[in-house]
Formats: C-alpha cells, structure tokens, sequence
C-alpha cells in the first residue's frame, strides 16, 4: 500500500467526536497528496453508496476523456488511487450504467471485477467490485451511457448561439456515477485530475483549476487539464463544454458564458468580488484560490451548483437588476458551507443548504442591506409557513435530520435550516455567533460532517451555561418535525406596506401604483399573497396595471403565470408554451405542469401537449419530475 504519514487508521475511519484528530495535510497534488479523514459513527453511514471506505477507499481520481458529441458519449479512463485496510481483498465502486472495459493496475497487470445487480429504485445504481491484488493505482478503461443521467448534451439549437453543441454535468445528489467510476459519496473525499479532449472550438470548463492553454491534438480536438488539490466530495466534479467565453470580474473572479449571453451575465454578477470579500470578512478566508461562474443554456436544471472554483448558473437569474443575486451569494457561500464542511450523508443536507441559506443571507446583507436581506428572509419564512400548512407541523419529513429522506427545494433544509442558525443569532448574539460558525468551518475544513456532530460542537464550543441550552432548543430544532417556539422571526416591517396593499386589493380590487417601484422581494410577495381564485378580468386587469407578462424578471413572471393557469386563463398559455419550450429548471418547470395538471380536462390536455414537446430539451432530474406528475409519454 502506499506509505503516508499519517496512522492509516485515522485516514480510514475517524469517529464523530468534536476534538476529532485533523489528518496531517499538504496541498501538493502528487506523492503527498492531502487525504481527508472518513467518518464511522452509524448515522454517518451513506445508505446511497456501496462503498466500504473503512476496507478501502479511493483518495484521488485521475479522468483521461474524450467528449464525443456525434455518439453523446464519454469515455477514456479513470486512475484511481486506493488506500486500504490491511488484508482488504477488494475494493467497491459505484456505477450506474458505466460499460467496463478493463481493469488493471499501476503496471498494467489485468485486474478481476465485478458489476453487481443494480438497485431496482434505480439511482443507487450498482456496485463494481474490483480485487486489489496489492493493487494501489487502479485504472479503468470505460465509457458512460449514452443516456447518463448527469450528462446533458444541448443541440445547437437550445443554445443561445445555435451553432455549437453544449454539454453540462450535474453531479449531486448521487449522478456521477452516471459517469465516474468512483466512490460516489459525499463523506469519502478525494481530490483529483483531469485530461479532457474536446473539438475545436469549444472550451472546457471543469470545478478544478485549469492549468495552462489547450493543447492542440491536430486532429481538430484540443486537450485541457484541470487539477483539483484540495479532497472534495466527488458529486463536486463537474465539467461544461461549448462555445463558451470567459470575462473577469476582480481579481480572482469572473464569468464564463456564451459569447451572446456574456456581456449580460457579466453585468448581473459584477458584485461577485465583493460578495466574497463580504463572505471571508464573515467567516474566514476562501480557500479555493478563483471563484469563477458559468452561466449555462437554459435546459440547466437548476438555479445554481455550487461546483468548486465554477459555480453553474441558470441564465434565468438574470433580471437586469441584479434582483435574483441571491443565487449568486448563496453558490458562493457553499463554498464554505457543503464545499469545505460537507452532509456525511444526504439525510442530513440542511448541514449544506440551510447552513449556506442562513450565510446567504448574511452575505445579502453585507453586499445590499439590512432591508433586502431581512425581506429575503420573510420569504423563506412563509416559505416554511407555507410547507408546515401543507404537510403538517408533525411530519417526520419536516425535521432538519432525516434518514435518507432528501428533497430539493425543500423549505426544511433551507429556510427551516437557515432559520435555525437565525435563531440561535438572536439568542446568543452575533458576535459570539459568528465565531463560533467560523470555527465550525475552520476546523472541520475539508471533512465531512453529522447532525450529530453539528449539535456536539455547538454544545461544546458555543452554548454557555444551562439556561442558554434550554432556550436554544437545539435538539427539537435538528430531530424535531415543526418549528420550535422560540423561532426568531422576521421583522413584520418587512413587508408592511406590501401587505397592506394586498389587504386592501383583496377588499376592493385597488392595484397598487407602487408596484413598479416595489423591490423584486415586495413584488413577489405581492403576487404570492393576492387571493388565489381571479376571474379572467381580474388577471387581464392586473397584467396590463402591473406588466406582469412583460417582466423581465422570471421569479415574478413564474408567479403570475402560475396564477394565470390556476385560473385557467387561456391568453396565457402561448407564453407557457414558449418558456417552456426554452427555460428546463425544474423549480419552474415541475410546478407549471403540476398546476396544469391540477386543472383537469382544461390543464391536462394542454400539458399533454406541451410534454410532448419539450420532453427531450430536459435534463434527466426535470424529466424525472414532470414524468412524475404528467406520465412518461408512450414511446
Ligand atoms: N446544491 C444546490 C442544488 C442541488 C440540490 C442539486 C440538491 C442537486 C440536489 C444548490 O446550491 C441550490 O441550492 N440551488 C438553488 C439555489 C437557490 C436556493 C438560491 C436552486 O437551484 O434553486
Ligand atoms: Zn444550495
């Protein structure tokens, strides 16, 4: 096995305890590569791997693939290396689709494997088995699937320029296995390297530091190297290829787009150097050397990724106004919060999402201001409001810890999350707050990380004295549905002159003449709160005083057009056709068809219809939501 400093038993398995021992560590990516300790406590264990890291784990990936676009197809090899257990007779992988080609090790000795049964829930996938034979360097030859659900391959058509094809990944929760033969979990890190080759012209753009200029192959293909030195969770390896330029913004900042898209996507996120700068003065310095973004096609399905040193970003965040800028602070605050302290497990996720909710908002208040953050967050309170209502104040799914349990968007892991840190804030007050949450990142940098563990720490380095313990109610707050009573809520001014404009339009129809003035945030919660039931009138009324369908603004433009399909108001449907038919993130697309669908013989034809359509330009997590509620069209 190869020699490392540190005791192998701690780099194998390290207990969830607070004084964890940290793993001796460099940053050089070769011999000494640093290597980040695993954790073993049972509510640690990642039920969505195969993997046996305590027997042997991977501690660094070398990728060496060539991007087809003709056959949608990746493939090359993958270099892994291995650090095991004494005695470990093998090693397990995980695989979803992946076709094996062979197996050697360092020297090219052919190393038996074998690729097990996959899940029947399908998403887990299946192990690959390998037997180590000594073996401390694995490579793999394969290819994924064509149909490798991180994988999205984009026509020209369904890019701005329409002349190039475009590929993205999408690594979390568990798809990189889709198209990395790894250990695909989010407690086993590994840092990693990569030789991608790409047709001329289209750029590489992968979450790790590109090093040098593309080399030209002269066969019309170029090859670009990237290095990740620093061990992330491997659902942070992701790569984006097309007709992409790059823009800086401050020092170690800037922006990748489409040339049609840059200028604008420049614009909208010109405060990124300062919103960094913000975050480190919050807690502590970023560690990443470049924080760089791309702004992707419209088929992404998501608003943001927080990808290491390449945060992907939807185009639809872009407003003109910088109004939607809290996708940007909240990508950015990842990089603490998920990046340098990671979910051991997916059932704990509010460690990544509520923990950078609550940053987020932080960084808002530094970058805009005390009103536009605690506005946001008067949103994501009636956001928990909203979901408690829904699913009830006792379901076991609105606790922040939950086994295996896991969804996006989720107003528990976000905002219940963020408002959790909020309220031990305003209990134990910022200062001592803020020092406490950036020794939580300081000294679990670059490890993984528990419910548990978070509690025990918080016990052990902030709480002072017994009468702060009880009225945090820090237990209830983590394992318990609901929302506790000590909640700090929302300033009520936040919204005050918006929500007696609502009262007053429910009670006489008075549309309010400030409304074009009011902040994104206002406006939203304008057109969240009016009542629910409009007559066609009614909506052709408020579109034409508000401009509802001319926004720019896609958070308002969603809320009216889901207002509008509630209603059944037909002058909308063209204008659902077309976002539609362009825009595949799935927090918008999934509620329009499930608000289509909910309107029965009017909405169900129509979504039909349009499903049909769109189906193909979605990534395989929005087809997955909307076959949920539409059906998978008969083939
Ligand atoms: N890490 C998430 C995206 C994600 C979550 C992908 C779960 C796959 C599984 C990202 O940071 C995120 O939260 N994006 C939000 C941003 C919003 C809350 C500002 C999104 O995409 O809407
Ligand atoms: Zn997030």
């Amino acid at each position: 096995m190869r020699r490392i400093a540190a005791p192998l038993a701690l780099l194998l398995a390290s207990t969830a305890c607070t004084t964890m021992e940290t793993t001796p560590v460099s940053t050089a990516v070769g011999p000494d590569r640093m290597v980040s300790p695993i954790l073993t406590s049972p509510e640690a264990v990642d039920t969505l791997t195969y993997a046996q890291p305590q027997v042997a784990r991977v501690t660094h990936v070398a990728l060496d693939l060539a991007l087809d676009f003709d056959s949608k197809r990746v493939g090359g090899t993958a270099e892994l290396t291995v650090l095991a257990a004494p005695g470990a007779q093998e090693i397990v992988l995980d695989s979803n689709g992946l076709q094996i080609e062979q197996v050697t090790d360092g020297a090219g000795r052919a190393l038996a494997y074998t690729m097990g049964e996959p899940d029947p829930r399908g998403g887990k996938g299946a192990p690959l088995t390998i037997t180590l034979d000594g073996a401390e360097t694995l490579r793999i030859a394969y290819r994924a699937p064509e149909d490798a659900s991180a994988l999205q391959w984009l026509s020209p058509e369904q890019t701005k320029g329409g002349v190039h094809p475009f590929l993205f990944s999408q690594g979390q929760a568990i798809l990189n296995r889709t198209w990395i033969p790894t250990q695909d979990s989010p407690g086993i890190r590994q840092t990693w390297e990569a030789r991608i080759t790409a047709p001329e012209p289209l750029d590489v753009v992968m979450s790790g530091v590109r090093q040098g200029e593309p080399e030209s192959l002269g066969n019309g293909r170029r090859a670009f190297t990237f290095v990740m030195d620093k061990p992330v969770p491997p659902y942070l390896i992701a790569i984006a290829a097309g007709d992409i330029d790059f823009k800086a913004i401050g020092p170690r900042t800037g922006v990748w787009a489409e040339p049609a898209t840059l200028d604008r996507a420049w614009r909208e996120v010109n405060d990124t150097e300062e919103m960094v700068v913000a975050a480190e003065e919050l807690y502590g310095e970023y560690r990443w050397g470049r924080y760089d973004m791309i702004v992707l096609p419209p088929a992404f399905p998501y608003g943001g990724m927080e990808n290491p040193v390449m945060t992907f970003l939807t185009p639809t965040f872009i407003a003109g106004d910088r109004s939607n800028n809290g996708l940007v602070a909240h990508e950015l605050a990842h990089s603490w919060s998920g990046n340098l302290v990671t979910n051991a497990v997916w059932g704990d996720s509010w460690l990544n999402e509520g923990v950078t909710t609550y940053f987020e908002n932080r960084i808002v208040e530094a970058v805009y201001g005390k009103q536009r953050a605690e506005q946001e967050a008067a949103l994501m309170f009636a956001n928990i409001k909203e979901t408690l209502a829904e699913v009830g104040e006792d379901a076991p799914g609105t606790a922040l810890s939950t086994d295996g349990g896991y969804q996006l968007g989720s107003a528990i892991a976000y905002d219940k999350g963020a408002f959790f840190l909020r309220t031990v804030e305003s209990v134990v007050g910022r200062e001592r707050f803020d020092d406490w949450l950036r020794q939580w990142f300081d000294n679990h940098a670059f490890q993984p990380a528990t419910s548990e563990l978070f509690y025990e720490d918080m016990m052990a380095n902030l709480v002072q004295g017994e009468a702060e313990a009880q009225a945090l109610l820090l237990r209830e707050w983590i394992f318990e549905p609901g929302l506790p009573a000590n909640v700090a809520k929302p300033d009520p001014a936040a919204f005050a002159t918006v929500d007696a404009a609502v009262t007053a339009y429910g009670a006489t129809g008075a549309i309010p003449d400030a409304y074009t003035q009011w902040s994104s945030a206002e406006r939203q919660r304008f057109l969240d709160n009016i009542p629910k039931q409009r007559s066609a009138d009614q909506l052709a009324t408020l579109d034409r005083a508000l401009g509802l369908s001319g926004t720019g603004n896609n958070e308002e433009l969603f809320l009216w057009l889901e207002l509008a399909l509630a209603n059944r108001y037909q002058p909308a449907v063209p204008q659902v056709e077309a976002f539609l038919a362009e825009v595949g993130r799935a927090k918008f697309v999934r509620p329009l068809f499930q608000v289509l669908w909910d309107q029965g013989d009017w909405g169900q034809p129509i979504a039909q219809r349009i499903y049909a359509d769109t189906r193909g330009g979605y990534h395989a997590v929005t087809r997955a939501g909307v076959d949920a509620i539409v059906g998978e069209p008969a083939q």
